[in-house]
């Protein structure tokens, strides 16, 4: 049997309103999220301090996404902020005692809600509750080595649907073009449509030329990743100027430095491109002022969030 033994120690995760052991943890087979892909889920990174404590990363940002993301699919959100924030701080918690989840350790919240479980049949079944799923693992970020030789990416035609805003679980279209840069050696694929830029399979993707930072335009064609507004502001902050625009593949292989984003990448420089340098071929001044910031921007908003609890009961998590 394959497995879920593959991921070790068994961590504890909710599944409609329990908390069981992800060896254990079951959906019918007539879930919507299985047979349709009918779903939408979200990815958040808790970080862990030295004080023992773990802080959620621009949370509020993400429960506003999935708020949106289930909007859009016309599924009744299951929990208010709240709600979900008690939710994950319970299955990160059950973690530190019970799933291995060390406390010095970086997680990744991963919540996903499907319309649930029916009688198969494509439009929206009456009358079903969710299926709502929380995992909260180990995330390991790229380490200082690949921060500092940058990574190597593929580009491809974009042929996914045109509601990449929605953080949808149907990814096969993302799945088979991060099947494609695994098979040509890259660490992401990014994607151009009609001759633009979009996005990566699982990441946002920025181009700086001449000190200016440039990135597809909000819109249905990308997802806007969490790291979309935080970079923004991260560009105000470090005095580099931002365009939100069209950005043609001319102009992305004569960028001086392409960056991708992703809760589990942060910012990482891309110093290859199908086979070519990127600029000079390795991380640039823009990409470096980035991290610093991004870097900034967790340890202020942990110490923000350590402030507010001083008080409170809860000892180690603070979501
Ligand atoms: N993916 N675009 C796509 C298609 C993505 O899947 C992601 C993130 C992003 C960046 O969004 P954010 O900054 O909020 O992580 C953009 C997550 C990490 C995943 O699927 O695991």
């Amino acid at each position: 049997m394959t497995a879920v033994s593959e991921v070790s120690p068994d961590p504890i995760v909710y599944l409609n309103g329990e908390l069981v052991p992800l060896s254990e943890a079951r959906v019918p087979v007539l879930d919507r999220g299985f047979i349709f892909g009918d779903g939408i889920y979200e990815v958040a990174p808790l970080y862990a301090h030295a004080s023992g404590r773990r802080t959620a990363f621009r949370l509020k940002q993400h429960l506003t996404r999935l708020a949106r993301s289930v909007g859009k699919i016309g599924i009744a959100n299951p929990f208010d902020d709240a709600g979900w924030r008690e939710l994950i701080g319970r299955v990160a918690e059950a973690n530190e005692t019970d799933g291995g989840l060390r406390a010095d350790q970086d997680a990744i919240a991963y919540i996903q809600v499907t319309r649930g479980v029916a009688k198969r049949g494509h439009a929206f079944p009456a009358g079903v509750k969710p299926t709502v799923f929380v995992m909260v693992t180990p995330l390991s970020l790229p380490g200082a080595a690949q921060r500092a030789s940058g990574v190597a990416c593929v580009s491809a035609e974009d042929r996914r649907w045109l509601n990449c805003d929605i953080k949808s679980v149907s990814l096969l279209g993302n799945v088979l073009m991060a099947q494609y840069a695994a098979e040509n050696d890259a660490f992401e694929t990014l994607q151009f449509r009609d001759g633009l830029l979009t996005e990566g399979s699982s990441s946002n993707v920025w181009i700086a030329k001449d000190g200016v930072l440039a990135a597809p335009p909000r819109s249905n064609k990308i997802l806007e990743g969490i790291r979309y507004g935080l970079i923004e502001e991260l560009t105000a902050e470090c005095g580099i100027r931002f365009e939100a625009r069209d950005i043609t593949e001319a102009e992305v292989r004569a960028a001086d430095e392409i960056i991708v984003s992703s809760a589990t990448k942060e910012v990482l420089p891309v110093t290859r491109l199908d086979g070519a340098p990127v600029g000079a071929g390795q991380p640039g001044a823009v990409f470096a002022a980035l991290y610093a910031a991004y870097q900034r921007a967790k340890a202020a908003e942990a110490a923000a969030a350590q402030e507010g609890v001083e008080n409170e009961s809860r000892e180690r998590l603070t979501v």
